[in-house]
């Protein structure tokens, strides 16, 4: 018995896995071990020597039984352990660079330009690139045969359809849906389209966002803290602007608006021309004609709108030379753009 304990204890301590320990298990402590072969063999013993028998082999059993349980225990840990040092990493290895592509100059503008108007509690509309003749032309108190169509080089798909060549055929597609409904406070930004030859300002296919606000008393003083606070948000706040008059079919009065340079401050420098002002949208009330059209009452209701370059103002905002940066898509340059949300 001494024997087969020490030997057995033995094995215990020195078993090194799961395997082992089962190996051990089933040799001495299983139904049909060798601890169990020595309870056998009591049925030969003499009744006196039975119980003392019985007693010493249930020790024996005991302190297997434990010892088993301890080496049980001794090989978990050391499993921990190893896996835990299997599936080290090492901090201090280089990572690989991951290349996450950053927001383009344009809807960043476009973003920012968003989160100004929707804080306002403005909403953003859209609408389709290829647009009818009726909503780009139309609607906005541009009839056929109207002179003014032929200052916007239009794509023609054909003498209904086209490729929209303002946002303001947002602006009427939004008046129509809200059918005289006040108030109206919407920007629609998008993509728009006029036959025009690419050169360092200009672009066959550009982005604006148009601005529309339709309510009572809602006046031209309106329309200037918009557009003051728009200035201020998007190129500083010491910039002020002003309005000049102008003239579009769908507002009326029309103004055109410039902010004092924010490169200057205002004293003339060459990227607004010497003069200490930047034009940067066209903007006006609109007129009663459009509201009318769009089933709103224009003695009670009043409006404005304005339309904003969206390259314009990027390349003011970030002093690039050249429109055409923003569409050839070279990354040395749109990589020095680093938001990416
Ligand atoms: N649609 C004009 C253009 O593309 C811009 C514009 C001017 C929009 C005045 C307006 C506005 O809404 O009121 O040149």
């Amino acid at each position: 018995m001494e024997n087969l304990l020490k030997e057995a204890l033995d094995a215990l301590h020195k078993a090194a896995d799961k395997t082992e320990l089962q190996e051990i298990y089933n040799t001495y402590l299983s139904k049909k071990g060798k601890v169990a072969g020595l309870m056998a063999q009591m049925k030969d013993l003499i009744a006196e020597e039975k119980p003392k028998f019985g007693a010493k082999v249930n020790v024996l059993k005991q302190t297997l039984e434990q010892a088993y349980s301890e080496a049980q225990e001794r090989i978990h840990q050391q499993s921990i352990l190893s896996n835990l040092e299997k599936d080290k990493i090492d901090l201090t290895l280089p990572a690989t660079k991951l290349k996450v592509g950053t927001l383009h100059p344009l809807t960043l503008v476009q973003k920012e330009i968003e989160e100004h108007f929707i804080a306002m509690g403005y909403l953003v509309k859209e609408g389709p690139e290829v647009e009818r003749d009726y909503y780009n032309f139309e609607r906005a108190n541009i009839p056929q045969d109207h002179p003014a169509r032929d200052m916007q080089d239009t794509f023609y798909i054909n003498m209904d359809w086209l490729l929209r060549t303002h946002t303001t055929a947002i602006q009427t597609r939004t008046l129509e849906e809200y059918n005289g409904k006040t108030p109206v406070k919407v920007i629609c930004p998008g993509k728009v389209y006029r036959k025009d030859d690419d050169d360092a300002t200009h672009s066959h296919q550009f982005v604006q966002i148009e601005g529309l606000v339709v309510g009572e008393k809602i006046s031209l003083a309106d329309l200037k803290g918009t557009l003051e606070l728009l200035a201020k948000r998007m190129f500083g706040e010491s910039r002020v602007i002003r309005f000049r008059p102008s003239y579009f079919q769908f507002t009326e009065p029309s103004v055109e608006v410039d902010v004092s340079c924010h490169i200057c401050n205002g004293k003339g420098c060459s990227t607004c021309h010497q003069t200490g002002w930047i034009e940067i949208l066209g903007a006006g009330m609109v007129h009663p004609n459009v509201l009318r059209m769009a089933g709103f009452d224009a003695e009670k209701v009043s409006g404005f709108a304005f339309g904003l370059g969206v390259e314009r103002v990027a390349l003011l905002k970030y002093g690039i030379d050249d429109i055409r940066h923003l569409y050839t898509n070279d990354l040395r340059f749109l990589s020095t753009f680093t938001r990416f949300e």
